[in-house]
């Protein structure tokens, strides 16, 4: 197996087989208010949304996951079928070893699929030239949306997790005009892996033409954590230490979804990982709900299995909307929340609740 596809092979099997997500899920600090006379019926509850120009069922998203080695394949045929299936949209994993290494099957495996709403996946520090390796830029962007039919390129911020890799990539001088001049070429949103945005970051990030972000918190999968086991495997006991240290290291997902409100969408995550989630960052500002762990284990099964999760997941946040009395995802964004716990402690002191 080349290295990097033993890196994503990695990845996969240190999520499903370790603890390495948050000690704490921040979306449990926040709560709803319950109406006991709603004056809807659950059945006429419209989850419906359009997001970046698309309709989705519900604002869900399958966010950035896996790609570029043999077991991949199979991960996303079932995480593509279900997202066709239930009408919500999906991210792919890093097309780096497409690009790279031109191993696209694992990827075109999602095209065509009918899913509604599809996103590329390309890191930041590839955009700039890093030791030994070339730039990727508009070339590089258009091949990723083009072999998966991709509507939107993610690109992935991810310097905490370059950090902790034994083979990280840890320039990130010149990110941003590389993120500028991609923008201008191809429609691009930025997104976090698990350390949240902050408002400087976003600020900077609409002025250069970015459409949105997916915010990915802390409060999920720390990439730091999974590249500590990986880097303690590989012997590596700086990185491993690393890793650690920095485990719960980044800005709680809710409150990096109240510091991203610039004006353009945002998909919240980081530790989503059930339906009241969901209807809690849809309340909390967010346009759309992303995750990942949350259907890990079932994408390794089947695509009814990831499909099965899902719609339990959207059945919660119909459940959530109308014990909040809200018939739309208009209305439960205008729902008040209350934050309780260090997510309110963040808030209080960044001004942001
Ligand atoms: C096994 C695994 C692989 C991931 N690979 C990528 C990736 O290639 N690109 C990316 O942008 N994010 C990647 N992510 C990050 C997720 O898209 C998401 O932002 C993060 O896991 C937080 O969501 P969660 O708490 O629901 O897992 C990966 C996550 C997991 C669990």
């Amino acid at each position: 197996m080349k290295d990097i596809e033993k890196r994503k092979a990695d990845h996969i099997h240190v999520s499903l087989s370790e603890k390495v997500y948050s000690d704490h899920n921040y979306w449990d600090d926040l709560h709803l208010i319950h109406d006991s006379l709603p004056e809807i019926d659950l059945e006429e509850i419209d989850t419906s949304i359009v997001l970046f120009g698309k309709k989705l069922s519900a604002p869900l998203m399958v966010t950035a996951i896996t790609g570029g080695y043999l077991e991949a394949e199979k991960i996303n045929h079932n995480l593509a079928k279900a997202c066709a299936s239930l009408g919500i949209a999906l991210g792919i994993g890093s097309q780096r070893a497409a690009i790279e290494k031109g191993d696209r099957s694992s990827y075109e495996v999602i095209r065509d699929m009918g899913i509604p709403l599809v996103v590329g996946n390309l890191g930041a520090p590839q955009l700039i030239r890093q030791a030994k390796k070339d730039a990727f830029g508009a070339d590089a962007a258009r091949q990723a949306l083009d072999m998966i039919g991709g509507d939107l390129l993610a690109i992935h911020l991810n310097y905490l997790q370059e950090v902790a890799q034994p083979e990280g990539d840890t320039r990130a001088r010149g990110c941003l005009e590389a993120i500028r001049e991609l923008a201008r070429e191809v429609p691009c949103i930025v997104k976090e892996t698990g350390a949240g945005i902050s408002r400087e970051t976003a600020m900077r990030l609409r002025g250069i033409g970015v459409r949105g972000f997916d915010i990915a918190g802390t409060g999920g999968t720390s990439f730091s954590k999974v590249e500590a086991y990986r880097s303690r495997q590989m012997g590596d006991i700086r990185c491993e230490s690393i890793g650690q240290t920095f485990g719960e290291w980044g800005i709680p997902a809710p409150i990096s979804l109240r510091l991203s409100q610039v004006g353009l969408p945002i998909i919240a995550s980081g530790g989503i990982v059930n339906g009241l989630h969901a209807t809690k960052c849809i309340a909390a500002g967010a346009q759309c709900a992303g995750l990942a762990r949350a259907v890990l284990k079932d994408a390794m099964v089947s695509a009814e299995a990831v499909e099965d999760r899902l719609r339990i997941i959207i059945d919660e946040l119909r459940v959530g909307m109308f014990l909040t009395g809200s018939s739309t995802i208009k209305q439960l964004s205008e729902r008040r929340v209350v934050y309780t716990g260090p997510t309110r402690e963040w808030g209080l002191e960044l001004e942001v609740i």
